[in-house]
């Protein structure tokens, strides 16, 4: 006997994520950027030293290049932050947001932020959910 009643749904997410398992932490040095390609798209992922993992698009939108998980790490008012290796843009990890663009704009057609990626670290596995 089935435990779900036919004709109910089980709880469906809001937006579809489909997680991929990338590496393993210990693959990942510390405030050192590494690049993921998920399904074709270019991701870069952080490991901070307090061992959480963030995720976002490897892409830099002020030059158009492949490069920011090349960025170097540091903080700003207590938050994780990587800058551009092209032009030194600053880009807190956890929303994206750039928190400093060095007087430029990004390329036509690019936002200034960093699209961010869900992750998770399970059983020392780190996980990149991708959006739709
Ligand atoms: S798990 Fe292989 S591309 Fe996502």
């Amino acid at each position: 006997m089935s435990a779900a009643t036919p004709g109910t749904t089980t709880a469906a997410l809001a937006t579809s994520v489909t997680w991929h398992a990338v590496c393993r932490v210990s693959d990942l040095a510390v405030e050192r950027g590494a690049a993921a390609l998920l399904d074709g798209v270019q991701v870069a992922l952080f490991r901070l030293t307090d061992d959480r993992v963030l995720a976002v698009q490897q892409r830099d939108p002020y030059s158009g290049a492949n490069v920011i998980s090349r960025g170097i790490v540091g903080t700003r008012g207590g938050v994780p932050t990587v800058a551009g290796p092209m032009y030194k843009q600053v880009f807190d990890l956890a929303t994206g947001r750039c928190l400093d663009t060095v007087g430029r704009d990004p390329l036509p057609g690019e936002a200034a932020d960093l699209v961010t990626y869900p992750t998770e670290v399970t059983d020392g596995v780190v996980h990149v959910g991708q959006p739709g």
